[in-house]
């Protein structure tokens, strides 16, 4: 059993201590708000667990898990005699180069120092921790108790050694680490994901659409495929000779939607004001926790989906 550090309670950081919970390792729990991790955080892992549990997914009572998650008080009691470092403070360059100098004081010389960094390359942050062999991204998708994949992402310094180690552990706490070849900002996942939410914007700002019908062709529409499948083996599947017969035929098309969609489209703050109205008719803002819980639910059942309908090719 191995003793682990999550640096941040937030969102990402309290989905994280269940992960690392669920796989039966003793979490520290440290957050600067006083009582965050104490609080609010482990109000959000009981919750996760009991939806673990009614999932039957689950192999050891709610309470035992959540016993697992301690809150401390400072970085030092947080990451002193764990193996596994997870940073998750806020999305910004100072805070985590300051998080990461501490962090680096007190963890054991062999620690694995991880940041749950959205976009911000670990080069740019990391320079300045003692050992920086030993640090990288583990970029994970919100929340991490319920989405498997992780983007790990080596710094100018990380050593093939903490890679492969940390590849290892993220597959035994029951995570799915694809490796970065090199840094970039944003990472894979952001990049394809904000790629999408440019070119939506600029759908629904030039009256194409309202944006309901943008979340209706994912949901109804490319995510049922995309749960299974990536888009390259759609391709591959939808001509009977692959992915070549596919882009002899759709190629041209292909290259014309690359060449006018709107990456770079101005959206604008009234623009942003119009969508946010929309959703707030749609899921107004006091009904958000409950939304989550459901959308929860939604990825749970889609895992158990794909447990019950393997990949015979993976
Ligand atoms: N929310 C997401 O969808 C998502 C997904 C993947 C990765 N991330 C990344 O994870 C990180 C955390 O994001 P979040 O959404 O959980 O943010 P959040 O605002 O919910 O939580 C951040 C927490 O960090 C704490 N904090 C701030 N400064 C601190 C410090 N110096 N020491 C200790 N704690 C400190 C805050 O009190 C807060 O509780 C960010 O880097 C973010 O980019 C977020």
């Amino acid at each position: 059993m191995t003793t682990v550090a999550c640096i941040g309670a937030g969102t990402v950081g309290r989905a994280w201590a269940v992960v690392f919970a669920r796989a039966g390792h003793d979490v520290r729990l440290y957050d600067a708000l006083p009582g965050e991790a104490a609080g609010r955080a482990r109000d959000g892992a009981r919750r996760t667990l009991e939806l673990f549990a009614e999932n039957r997914l689950l192999d050891e009572p709610v309470e035992t898990v959540l016993a697992r998650i301690v809150p401390v008080e400072s970085i030092a009691d947080a990451v002193s005699g764990a193996s596994y470092v997870q940073e998750s403070v806020r999305e910004d360059l100072d805070v985590k180069r300051q998080v990461f100098a501490e962090i680096s004081q007190f963890a054991n010389a062999e620690a694995i120092l991880a940041s749950s960094t959205s976009a911000l390359p670990g080069s740019e942050f990391m320079g300045a921790v003692e050992r920086p062999e030993r640090a990288l991204v583990v970029h994970p998708v919100n929340p991490p108790s319920l989405i498997p994949l992780v983007e790990l992402c080596g710094t100018n310094w990380t050593s093939p050694d903490t890679i492969a180690r940390t590849k290892t552990f993220m597959k035994e706490v029951g995570m799915k680490p694809i490796l970065l070849k090199k840094e970039i900002d944003g990472f894979i996942l952001n990049r394809l994901q904000f790629t999408l939410v440019a070119e939506a914007l600029h759908l629904v700002g030039e009256g194409y659409c309202d944006p309901e019908d943008i979340d209706a062709v994912l949901t109804d529409g490319l995510a049922l495929r995309w749960a299974s499948i990536g888009p390259f083996e759609v391709a591959h599947l939808n001509a009977p000779d692959g992915m070549q017969g596919f882009i002899d035929r759709l190629g041209p098309m292909m290259r014309h939607l690359g060449q006018s969609a709107r990456t770079d489209y101005p959206w604008t703050d009234a623009q942003i004001a119009t969508t946010h109205a929309s959703l707030c008719e749609r899921i107004p803002l006091d009904t958000i926790a409950e939304r989550q819980a459901w959308r929860d639910g939604r990825i749970l059942a889609l895992r158990r989906m794909k447990q019950d309908v393997p990949d015979p090719n993976s």
